[in-house]
């Protein structure tokens, strides 16, 4: 049995994650010609590739004439000053950034607290970009206390976010035993993260909150298991590493939320 819809039907968000890759211009170069050419031209999910800094201005030229829209992977709590080595908000607004993604769990390896990915996503949104905030258990359990681990993080971004910026505020569900491992998460197990996420929004945020937040899922998404994720797991698009690295395989998880949305 399908079991009910708990929230309408967004408009999908895709984006690709190029994490620290390529590794030079000329092959990210490349790359973002492969998905000039390869993601279909219309359609009504939102398209973004968020590649390393270095490269926001070669790709984002590229990809001009193109539905696709330009992400960064991270920035700084701090719009500009002495902070040696970071990149500030305005400085991505300034290249054409429209979308920043934080809290990414090899960030939070590096040692980011929720705290300063509250803060960061806090001031993106201030800025009046779209946010993405990852959160993801590091492994799940019998006793379902990843779902402690979920809440913790979720609440350290929720109180600090205004209810006015939910529109453009994006999750993430990443667990990070699904990144780059090749076993992505099931669709039953993104639908019931969904649902936890919702409650958790309607706590903090109250529940009209709900329907304003969409809710993605990342780790190691496919053009084979996409349709799955959106259909079952209501996913409400995909954050992509690997699979945003081959233009092709990228194109057709677009197609395949182009499909979903129209249907
Ligand atoms: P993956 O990475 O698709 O390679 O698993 C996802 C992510 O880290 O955002």
């Amino acid at each position: 049995m399908k079991t009910p819809r708990t929230t309408k039907k967004h408009q999908p968000l895709i984006i690709g994650n190029w994490k620290m890759n390529p590794k030079s211009l000329t092959e990210a170069d490349m790359l973002a010609g492969g998905l000039a050419k390869s993601v279909p031209k219309t359609g009504p999910a939102a398209v973004y590739a968020a590649p390393p800094y270095p490269f926001l201005d070669v790709v984002g030229k590229k990809l001009r004439r193109t539905r696709i829209s330009l992400g960064a992977q991270d920035t700084s709590t701090q719009d500009s000053g002495a902070y040696t080595g970071q990149v500030g908000v305005p400085m991505l607004k300034s290249m054409g950034v429209e979308i920043v993604i934080l809290g990414h769990s090899e960030r939070r390896a590096l040692g980011e607290a929720n705290e300063e990915v509250a803060q960061k996503t806090r001031g993106v949104l201030k800025s009046g970009l779209i946010a993405v905030a990852c959160i993801g258990e590091k492994k799940r359990d019998r006793d379902g206390n990843y779902f402690n681990e979920i809440e913790a993080q979720l609440r350290a971004i929720l109180e600090a976010i205004t209810a006015s910026s939910l529109g453009r505020f994006v999750i993430a569900y990443e667990p990070v035993w699904a990144i780059g491992t090749g076993k992505h998460a099931t669709a039953e197990d993104v639908q019931e993260m969904k649902l936890f996420i919702q409650k958790v929004i309607s706590d903090t945020q109250g529940r009209k909150a709900v329907g304003k937040v969409r809710i993605l899922y990342g780790g190691s998404v496919n053009k084979d298991n996409a349709e799955e994720l959106l259909t079952i797991g209501e996913a409400d698009g995909f954050l992509i590493g690997g699979a945003s690295l081959k233009a092709l395989e990228f194109s057709a998880v677009v197609h395949i939320a182009d499909t979903y949305a129209r249907s």
